[in-house]
């Protein structure tokens, strides 16, 4: 970004204590420091002498009262000590820097020769400098093309329809390489922009992280090429950032995740398998689909309609003669225990007569021009028009839309094109609250999806009261977690796409979004049989895990390539469907943290080097080590296993942790380690569906640990759809494994009310990587044979113990 005539604010002027922080004049503007925990400060500087109290809808915390500080005022600076951090502000001219309790840095300014220069502006645009080390690390910014570590490149954030024609002309994007398109594996800026990043700084005793989020929605440069300085840039609003001491990334993701919110727990079904395809179904097509997955004895859980469903793409209708009775293929579906999504886009087709388009008008609800016309895009329908959700009672209506449409039995939504899409038709024109506060676009544009989601949530919550709602959501923004999961919108059948969607989803989960997936096998183009292989293998092990593809392409259900990917498939999908409640367990922890599910090994090892440059393995949960085969032919690779005890999930071999081993790969399975000390709750078989599953039998799965300590696992049980656990009808049983020398103990607590549906009976216990003969359990003996037993268990807690 050309800065040239950016200039400083100059020198402080004032400063006041506030009962939050502090209150500083600097040059003609002021500047904010709200000390919201011990190690969280939100810092603001005024436009124009006012401050902007909700630059964007991303932040949702509330706090009582700021925590104990102190306001040191000396000849050059200024310092707000919290105990955990000491915020330094140099007076002549105004500069910061932060570092934590024992001097190390969180940011420092970068300073020119006068001492000033960490933030300059221009007109309504800002820029930030600051220090960085050649070899420090950079993650976070959520939907990024490339490596996990963001350091050597530039990012733009603008929400962008990354496969439309000339997409990034039409977005004025003219700092991006235009040569690119949404095929690339480097191609910038994407569908959801998340200004939020870490700062790694890392020497020989270990690494410690900072958190950065600046809450601006405006189109921003972000600069990570440089060796010595790093910057972000906004084209407009007031800075306003979040600064995040760490030292953890565990620390600052739960921190970022308080700011602006959680996953919203989902219903257990949104974890199974989902089917989706770009095609004209009609209800028997799809209902054909749902009954291939029976007859093929596939676990599957959701079918999806794409836009074909609708009476000529207009949103809310369905095509009638395509599908006479929606109420009665929802019934077939769920006697075939199959749920149903279906699309709705933003784009409303401008045409007298459609009802949603003539409400719309009359009642004044879609975006304008600045001269007050309605503005008109072109998406699916053609000429669209596109509601206006910056403002309260439009958000209403489009809920109340929503509500209706999902009361005939739909158990989802998927927004889509919610960048907002616009297609041949520049997006700028489109101005916001036109008739009121006439917003230029470029305040709301990234924004739009994650005030789609928010009023689709409330229609779909409204129509399914007391039930947990399920969206997905192609763009977004921070905090579009607390309403939508997402998934990584158009992809490629190709190996580097499915390569590079492993650093996209680990860096969302690490960006507040645990709830993502990529279209499998690939949206657009042809995958090879082994591609569809690996890839179903690889989607199964992912929060969201969806089959879609592209209009026109060949069939890629997973019978489409013949018996041997048929096979592979079923055996993938039964693996993700016995660890549900694995996976269920992990979500709902998330829901509670704001831990990832898709995580990347620096989130557990943040020490370890090799951890931290891990890009093309992950763990999902905090149990289990998948390494993804990454390329045609391959039937080995190699995995770094970090600290710890790891067992081969297949065959029971243990690896000692830190370091490298060559994994075996045959085309039947995906390398998958399970984490020594963690017990693993599982289904002892696959079911179809997770619609009224709440089996008699559940088996936990204990990797004993080769060395000695303490480990915990949950195991989270409930109804999996109703609110109910709120108000306490779970089960949580807590379990604590420790080995000492050759004893292992386990214990097992349990905690909530439970829920009617809980049916369980019995638990069978199986040990991994270890010969386990004989066990003591609440002081009686019993025999293992063959490395698992069952015990009879209703649901109450248990002590064992056992030699290994
Ligand atoms: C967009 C979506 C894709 C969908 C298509 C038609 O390209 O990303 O998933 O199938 O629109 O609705």
């Amino acid at each position: 970004m050309e800065t040239s005539w950016f200039s400083p604010l100059g020198d402080v002027v004032f400063v006041e204590k506030t009962a939050d922080g502090a209150l500083l004049g600097v040059g003609e503007e002021k500047f904010r420091v709200d000390v919201l925990r011990p190690d969280l400060l939100r810092l603001k500087i005024s436009q124009a002498g006012t401050f902007d109290e909700n630059p964007t809808f991303a932040a949702c915390f509330q706090v009582s009262g700021a925590p104990p500080f102190r306001l040191i005022e000396d000849e050059a600076s200024i310092t707000i000590d919290t105990g955990r951090v000491r915020l330094l502000i140099s007076r002549r001219p105004f500069g910061l820097s932060a570092y934590r309790s024992d001097g190390s840095v969180i940011f420092e300014d970068q300073r020119d020769e006068a001492g000033g220069g960490g933030y300059l502006r221009l007109n309504d645009s800002f820029i930030v400098t600051r220090r960085i080390t050649p070899h420090d690390s950079i993650y976070g910014l959520g939907e990024k093309t490339g490596h996990f570590d963001r350091r050597g490149r530039k990012f733009i954030l603008w929400n962008t329809d990354v496969l439309a024609p000339n997409v990034l002309q039409r977005n004025h994007l003219h700092e991006v390489d235009t040569t690119l398109t949404g095929k690339s594996t480097r191609f910038d800026p994407y569908y959801t922009s998340i200004p939020f990043f870490y700062h790694c700084r890392a020497d020989a005793d270990g690494a410690k992280m900072a958190g950065f989020f600046i809450d601006n929605g405006y189109k921003a440069s972000v600069d990570f090429e440089k060796r010595n300085t790093y910057s972000f840039s906004f084209s407009g609003g007031q800075y306003t950032e979040y600064v995040f001491a760490g030292p953890s990334m565990s620390d600052i993701l739960a921190a970022y995740t308080f700011v602006t919110g959680r996953m919203a727990a989902p219903p257990i079904w949104a974890l199974g398998h989902h089917q989706c395809r770009f095609h004209d179904y009609t209800d028997e097509g799809i209902l054909d689909i749902g009954r291939a997955y029976r007859e093929r004895k596939i676990p599957c859980d959701v079918l999806w309609l794409d836009i074909g469903y609708m009476n000529g793409f207009r949103v809310f209708t369905w095509d009638s003669d395509k599908f006479p009775d929606v109420p009665a293929m929802i019934a077939q579906m769920k006697a075939d225990k199959l749920r149903l999504v279906t699309i709705i886009d933003p784009g409303v087709k401008a045409e007298s007569g459609y009802s949603v388009f003539d409400e719309g008008r009359a009642k004044n609800l879609f975006c304008k021009t600045e001269a007050g016309q309605l503005y008109v895009g072109q998406v699916w329908p053609g000429r669209t028009v596109f509601p206006d959700f910056v403002r309260p009672d439009v958000r209403a209506w489009w809920a109340e839309l929503n509500r209706r449409h999902v009361e005939s039995g739909v158990a989802g939504i998927w927004i889509d094109m919610n960048e907002p899409a616009t297609g041949d038709v520049e997006p700028f024109a489109m101005r916001f609250d036109r008739d009121a506060s006439n917003h230029a676009h470029e305040r709301y544009h990234n924004q739009y999806a994650l005030l789609m989601a928010m009023s689709t949530h409330r229609g779909v919550s409204a129509a399914n009261p007391g039930l947990r709602c399920f969206i997905l959501s192609r763009a977004g923004f921070a905090g579009i977690q607390r309403y939508a999961a997402q998934w990584l919108g158009d992809n490629v059948s190709d190996w580097d796409h499915l390569r590079m969607s492993i650093p996209m989803a680990m860096a969302m989960g690490i960006s507040g979004q645990p709830f993502i997936g990529a279209d499998i096998p690939g949206f657009s183009a042809k995958p090879t049989p082994e591609l569809a292989a690996r890839w179903m293998q690889y989607g199964a092990m992912t929060p969201f895990c969806r089959c879609h593809n592209e209009a026109g392409e060949r069939d890629q259900y997973p019978w489409s390539f013949g018996p041997g990917v048929e096979k592979r498939s079923r055996a993938a999908l039964e693996l993700r469907y016995r660890l549900l409640p694995y996976i269920y367990s992990a979500f709902m922890r998330s829901s509670e943290t704001g831990d990832p599910i898709q995580r990347p090994l620096v989130y557990d090892f943040q020490h370890d080097r090799h951890a931290r440059e891990t890009d093309d393995a992950y763990l999902f949960g905090d149990a289990l080590l998948v390494a993804p085969v990454l390329a045609p032919g391959q039937t080995a690779r190699h995995v770094y296993l970090p600290q710890g005890t790891w067992v081969d999930w297949y065959t029971g071999e243990r690896h000692a942790g830190g370091q490298f081993i060559t994994a075996a790969a045959p085309l039947d399975r995906i390398p998958l380690f399970a984490r020594g000390g963690r017990i693993i709750p599982a289904y002892a078989t696959a079911p179809s569906s997770t619609m009224d599953h709440y089996p008699e039998l559940l088996e936990l799965h204990f990797i004993v640990p080769d060395e000695d300590g303490e480990f915990f696992s949950q195991l989270h049980e409930d109804d999996g759809i109703t609110s109910g656990f709120q108000s306490g009808a779970f089960r949580r049983t807590t379990f604590c494994l420790t080995r000492q020398k050759d004893r292992v103990r386990v214990s097992a607590r349990v905690a909530g009310h439970g829920f009617p549906e809980f049916r369980r009976r019995a638990l069978r216990l199986v040990f991994h990587g270890c010969s386990v003969d004989r066990l003591e359990l609440q002081g009686g003996e019993i025999r293992v044979n063959g490395g698992l037993v069952e015990i009879e268990n209703h649901g109450e807690g248990f002590e064992l113990s056992f030699l290994v």
